[in-house]
């Protein structure tokens, strides 16, 4: 469809209004020209509460007394794409750059903390647990924290079942025989690697004061989503949420370049890690 006609769909001074909402509730910022994304988005929502279109959306919407609404607006327009070991190289690094010196460094306490910051339905949380528990760190104090601003998305982390086509995704063959059983059509993961894991919800532009130290921060994949400003707050409390010296790993199509200089960009096999001073 093109532009010209999607956009006929929406009253202008609603699309100002649904960008602005978004914007508020989420600080994702949408284009002036995603008419197609809110259309294919939005609308099954607009339909599942009997609304007929996005302008009568939006008037239900304004109307505040509707917070079921709200969320799944909320949900609908944020992208939950995700899937285990994404982009390989990442965890590839961690394993031989990262924490070679850092299990060195707290080999007394056997204690290690992980935040993925940004978990979706929680396979990067797991990808990790699993790369530990490969590592023989079965008897270490593994803290993993997953969070995420969708309960919705939450929910689905803490079961730890996973379509076939989701498993099909990143997992090696190995891991999905030793980590998983079958339940029905799905792969449930085991308790072993589940009970590694804490998931909980927390809105990125929050305040970190009250999260970590952590030794590594996943943010992958959402602060491409963000302004510039927001950038560079959520950059600033990652920052204090790391044990000095502590790593962030960011999506491949992010990075701290005119955002925080404060990181110390550090290459690592194919990929590249913050750290913190
Ligand atoms: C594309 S997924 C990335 C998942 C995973 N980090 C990865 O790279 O595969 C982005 C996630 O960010 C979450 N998100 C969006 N805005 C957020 C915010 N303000 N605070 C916390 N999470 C947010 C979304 O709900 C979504 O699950």
């Amino acid at each position: 469809m093109s532009e010209s006609t999607t956009a006929t769909l929406i009253r202008p001074d609603n699309y100002q209004f649904l960008k602005e909402y978004i914007y508020k509730e989420s600080g994702i910022v949408l284009d002036d020209d995603k008419h197609y994304l809110l259309q294919a988005r939005l609308l099954p929502v607009a339909q599942q509460s009997s609304l007929a279109s996005l302008d009568a959306l939006c008037s239900a919407l304004k109307n505040a007394g509707n917070p079921p609404l709200h969320k799944k607006v909320v949900e609908a327009m944020t992208t939950h794409e995700t899937l285990f070991f994404r982009d390989a190289a990442p965890f590839d690094a961690l394993k031989t750059e990262i924490l070679p010196p850092l299990l060195e460094l707290r080999r007394a306490a056997k204690k290690l903390t992980f935040w993925s910051a940004a978990a979706s339905s929680g396979q990067e949380a797991y990808s990790l647990a699993m790369l530990l528990l490969e590592m023989g760190l079965g008897d270490w104090n593994i803290q993993i924290l997953g969070t995420d601003l969708s309960d919705q998305i939450l929910d689905r982390a803490r079961e730890a079942k996973y379509m076939q086509i989701e498993v099909n995704r990143g997992l090696p063959a190995s891991y999905l025989v030793k980590y998983f059983e079958k339940r029905g059509m799905d792969w449930q993961l085991k308790d072993q690697v589940r009970r590694t894991v804490r998931f909980e919800n927390f809105d990125l532009r929050k305040s970190m004061r009250t999260k970590g130290p952590f030794d590594v921060i996943f943010c992958r994949n959402v602060l491409i989503y963000f302004d510039v400003e927001t950038k560079k707050q959520i950059l600033r409390e990652l920052r204090g949420a790391l044990f000095p010296g502590g790593h962030l790993i960011l999506g491949g199509a992010e990075s701290t370049l005119n955002l925080d200089d404060q990181f110390k960009r550090v290459p690592a096999g194919r990929t590249i890690f913050y750290q913190a001073p």
